[in-house]
């Protein structure tokens, strides 16, 4: 799927050299070929969109100097003609890899450089269909790692052409959690993440994740994350080590007027909290928890909210592997469901503030808004790696089950018919006998 390097010539890319990262794959390494798509600006004729323009759609949590944060976050936009290149500010973690990719074709990947410009769709770009005159395709990027970001300085097409800002998606969904939902320790982080499968796989909706590895739902540290999502959340950046170094103590307030409300909240956290390392005792875990679900129902009101169960992985007893998820707040958590879903709370259900810390009443709700998704029996011995993190398997398989789930609880149809697609996950069988 990636250019070839005599189709690169042909628009005239000055850096042709290839350069590879490390994916370890079962202890070797994965063979890679990020294409190098740098590109000398001045060697090619563009037009040029600032950081600012109303065509680019921003996904997920972006600041004021359009710097990204969390996990996979990205953008989009439509475009004319055959081709898109980004130029990035100086701001950009050196040699970050992003994938990117035209309407629902499979993904791309490259290194980007700090203050670089980089060439991503060109006339060979797979699916380009440069027949119909004046036809708008869709560009996509998101960044692979939550750790890393990128800062966008502006946008091109080629010159003559345009960028078009494409209609928001008929949904939004925003995924809530730690280093599951944020697909550590699968191959493309990010972009093989379960919480990316649901965005993708539900089709025709928007979806931001809001994880960091490590992270608790508990305000206090946990594994080096200095605060917890029950105050993060409320922030535009998230509880890394850049974002320390760019804000200190004062990372600005999200501004939630400025997206779309999510339709739809996934709350993944928990499983750093039951860890003893971080020794959250359960009723500070289940406060947490109840105030990060009134925080969002604060922000979005007429949400729905899907918590998942924990799960922790598997214990070897005997001859077989059983999941250890029965250790994981179970009672705390089933209890706060069900808080949510009395007659009682939904008389009179709360919100909470992040920047106050306040409880505050919002007024009756008529219907259940909260709702239990229990993840046991979904990963099974071998869709869990060494590291306790589902697999790339995992991953697919934990959105498939939450993508039916969705669908049979809240009626929403699964509109994706092809976009779904975790990279690299395509092996098959052409022997018909052996
Ligand atoms: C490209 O990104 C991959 C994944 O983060 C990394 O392993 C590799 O070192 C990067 N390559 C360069 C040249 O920055
Ligand atoms: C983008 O920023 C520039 C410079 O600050 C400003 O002049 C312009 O009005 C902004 N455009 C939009 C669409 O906000
Ligand atoms: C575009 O037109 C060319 C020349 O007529 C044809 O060979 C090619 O298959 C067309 N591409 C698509 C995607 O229809
Ligand atoms: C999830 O299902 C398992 C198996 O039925 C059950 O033991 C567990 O209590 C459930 N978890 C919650 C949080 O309800």
């Amino acid at each position: 799927m990636l250019p070839s390097v005599s189709s690169l010539a042909v628009v005239g890319l000055a850096l042709l050299s290839r350069v590879s990262g490390t994916i370890l794959q079962n202890g070797q390494v994965r063979i890679t070929n990020f294409p190098n798509t740098r590109v000398d600006p001045s060697a090619h004729s563009f037009t040029t969109y600032p950081q600012n323009a109303t065509q680019i759609s921003y996904q997920g949590r972006w600041d004021s100097k359009y710097v990204s944060w969390w996990s996979a976050p990205g953008l989009k936009f439509g475009f004319t003609g055959p081709q898109v290149a980004i130029s990035f500010g100086p701001l950009t973690s050196p040699g970050v890899l992003v994938g990117y990719r035209i309407a629902g074709m499979d993904w791309q990947f490259t290194n980007i450089t700090a203050g670089g410009t980089h060439l991503l769709v060109t006339e060979q770009t797979p699916g380009l269909d440069l027949n119909i005159t004046g036809a708008v395709t869709t560009f996509e990027l998101r960044v692979t790692n939550w750790a890393y970001g990128v800062q966008i300085d502006s946008i091109h097409v080629a010159a003559g052409h345009k960028a078009v800002k494409l209609p928001d998606a008929k949904r939004k969904i925003e995924v809530i959690g730690d280093s599951l939902a944020a697909g550590m320790y699968t191959s493309y982080e990010g972009l093989s993440s379960w919480a990316y499968g649901v965005g993708a796989g539900l089709g025709n909706t928007d979806y931001s994740i809001t994880a960091y590895p490590g992270i608790c739902a508990a305000d206090q540290d946990c594994w080096g994350n200095p605060r917890g999502q029950v105050h993060q959340w409320f922030y535009t950046s998230d509880t890394s080590g850049r974002a320390a170094q760019a804000y200190g103590d004062n990372p600005d307030l999200w501004d939630f007027t400025k997206d779309k409300p999510a339709d739809l909240v996934i709350i993944n956290i928990g499983t750093n909290d039951q860890n003893r390392a971080n020794n959250v005792p359960p009723s500070v875990y289940a406060d947490a928890l109840t105030k990060l679900i009134q925080g969002v129902h604060g922000k979005y009101p007429d949400a729905q909210i899907i918590v998942m169960s924990l799960w922790l992985g598997f214990e070897r007893t005997g001859n077989t592997f059983l999941s250890v998820s029965h250790k994981g707040f179970i009672n705390e958590i089933r209890d706060m469901i069900a808080m949510f879903n009395s007659e009682a709370y939904l008389r009179d259900p709360m919100t909470y503030d992040g920047r106050t810390k306040t409880v505050s009443r919002i007024g009756r709700k008529t219907k259940p808004f909260v709702h239990l998704f229990n993840t046991t029996g979904i990963l099974q011995h071998n869709d869990i790696g060494p590291q306790w993190h589902p697999t790339d398997v995992g991953a697919i398989k934990v959105a498939s089950h939450l993508l039916q789930y969705i669908k049979l609880t809240l009626g929403w149809e699964l509109e994706a018919t092809g976009p779904e697609v975790f990279h690299e996950t395509l092996y098959w069988n052409d022997e018909p006998n052996y």
